[in-house]
């Protein structure tokens, strides 16, 4: 596919699609099955990049996988998992950053680990401290070297006492992924309980693993000497999902999103109702529209699970140019996810971003010189433009905002959407969007 997208904007999206496993849990099933010793299978896949880059890592080192992308099934035989040569997992620095999850599974197995330079979007610092703090307190030895970082595990990994100083998902994953196997008792203060969390202990609990999560964030982790292969089917993209109804709200359509879940959206729900969109939550899915009028302006804050997830935000403040009145958005999450307002701004969008801390409380970024607040004033009428896009999500709301736009918009790096969004052309398509990539013409309306 180009790297280039034409899109004549000013219609309504107005259609059906489907949105299959949620990207930010299948990487980590994926990922789990090393730890086991009999053969895997995980269905509800998703056609992503994401998916093929965790399944070269995993044959890099031993592991085979066998994919069928259109049923959605993937299966994995980590019977054989061996050593990957450190050129070979080098060639993937900077295309995600799932290889640090590797670490407790392979020390696990092979007794060491090799961590290239991480990719993934450029929406903050995003470092990598609580992960090797983590592996540290589990007894692994860390070695920071030129090309990446080698870790060991001399005397093995024995179960520990961990306190997050923030709830960050990745280091939940890490704890959990290391814990199971790793002798005695772990436990994890603070972490993490996305719904993408929760379904991976479920895939661990299949495999033989013993884990509770308490009320208060405490997750308890007895480990075990081995763990079988798991049969799962993963929980449907809430971001996709998420991404789409904010595209029927901004371009004034109606989307039935086929396989959208209520219980993990809710707080997105609850937030698309009070800007004035429209829902109808059936069995099979979830159907989002604009039931005409003005939208209105809100204050809303990015919050980990069960807050409005931050991968929400920038598909929503697209439709909130449109929405009559001053919002306030306060992300909390990351320090740097405000670079794609400069495109909505270059559009017409009045959109300012802010240092302090707007409309909620104090965050970890308050007084810290980080743009991490936006006040946008709306409605504007939004006008076609050049657009580069600068990472997935604010990516996809880059096309959402082409697609609101009166005019032909040239949206060039779309190829970063394939990261996380499956076929979004084939669905584009499908809503009947006026978009021609590279030479072909998608659809006329
Ligand atoms: N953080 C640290 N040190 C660390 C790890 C995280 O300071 O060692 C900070 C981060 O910089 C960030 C915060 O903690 O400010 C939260 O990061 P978290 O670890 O929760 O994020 P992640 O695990 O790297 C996953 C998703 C993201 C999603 C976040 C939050 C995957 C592959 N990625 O990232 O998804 O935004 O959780 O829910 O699961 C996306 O899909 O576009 C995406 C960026």
């Amino acid at each position: 596919m180009s790297g280039l997208l034409t899109v004549e904007g000013g219609a309504p999206l107005q259609g059906e699609i489907t949105v299959r496993g949620a990207k930010n849990f299948v990487s980590k099933a994926m990922v789990a099955s090393l730890l086991g010793e009999e053969p895997s299978e995980l269905r509800n896949v998703p056609e992503i990049r994401d998916v093929e880059v965790v399944s070269d890592l995993l044959r890099l080192h031993g592991v085979t996988v066998e994919r069928d992308p259109e049923a959605g099934v993937i299966a994995l035989d980590p019977s054989n998992v061996e050593s990957a040569h450190v050129a070979d997992i080098d060639a993937y620095a900077g295309s995600s950053r799932i290889p640090i999850l590797f670490c407790g599974p392979l020390l696990h197995r092979l007794g060491e680990a090799f961590i290239p330079d991480l990719g993934g979007c450029r929406i903050g610092d995003r470092p990598i401290d609580y992960h090797l703090d983590i592996l540290r307190k589990f007894g692994a030895v860390v070695d920071k070297r030129v090309q990446g970082i080698h870790i060991t595990a001399p005397r093995g990994l024995t179960g520990t006492k961990i306190h997050l100083p923030y709830p960050s998902v990745g280091a939940t994953e890490q704890t959990l992924l290391t814990a199971v196997r790793a002798s005695g008792l772990t436990e994890l203060s603070n972490a993490a309980i996305e719904p993408e969390i929760t379904d991976l202990i479920a895939v661990l609990q299949k495999m033989g693993a013993i884990i509770s999560v308490d009320t208060d964030r405490t997750i308890r982790i007895e480990g075990v000497d081995r763990l079988t292969g798991f049969r799962h089917t993963a929980l449907s993209d809430r971001i996709e999902a998420g991404s789409w109804a904010s595209a029927a709200l901004a371009t004034r359509g109606d989307i039935f999103v086929r396989g959208a879940s209520q219980q993990d959206m809710m707080t997105f729900l609850n937030t698309f109702r009070k800007v004035g969109g429209a829902f109808d939550v059936r069995d099979d899915g979830i159907r989002f529209w604009h039931p005409g009028g003005d939208l209105s302006s809100i204050v809303l804050e990015t919050d980990v699970h069960p807050g409005f997830m931050t991968d929400w935000q920038q598909p929503l403040v697209v439709a909130l140019t449109q929405a009559t009145g001053l919002s306030i958005v306060h992300e909390t999450v990351y320090e740097n996810r405000f670079g794609f307002t400069d495109a909505l701004r270059g559009m017409g969008a009045t959109i300012q971003i802010y240092r302090e801390c707007l409309g909620g409380l104090e965050c970890r970024f308050g007084q810290r010189n980080f743009y991490h607040s936006a006040v946008v004033s709306g409605p504007t009428p939004l006008k076609a433009a050049e657009i580069e896009v600068p990472d997935l999500r604010g990516g996809f709301s880059h096309l959402i905002a082409a697609l609101t736009a009166e005019g032909t918009s040239r949206v060039r790096g779309i190829d970063i959407i394939n990261r996380g969004y499956e076929n979004f052309m084939d669905k584009l398509e499908a809503l009947g969007a006026r978009v021609t990539a590279g030479e072909r013409k998608v659809a006329a309306a």
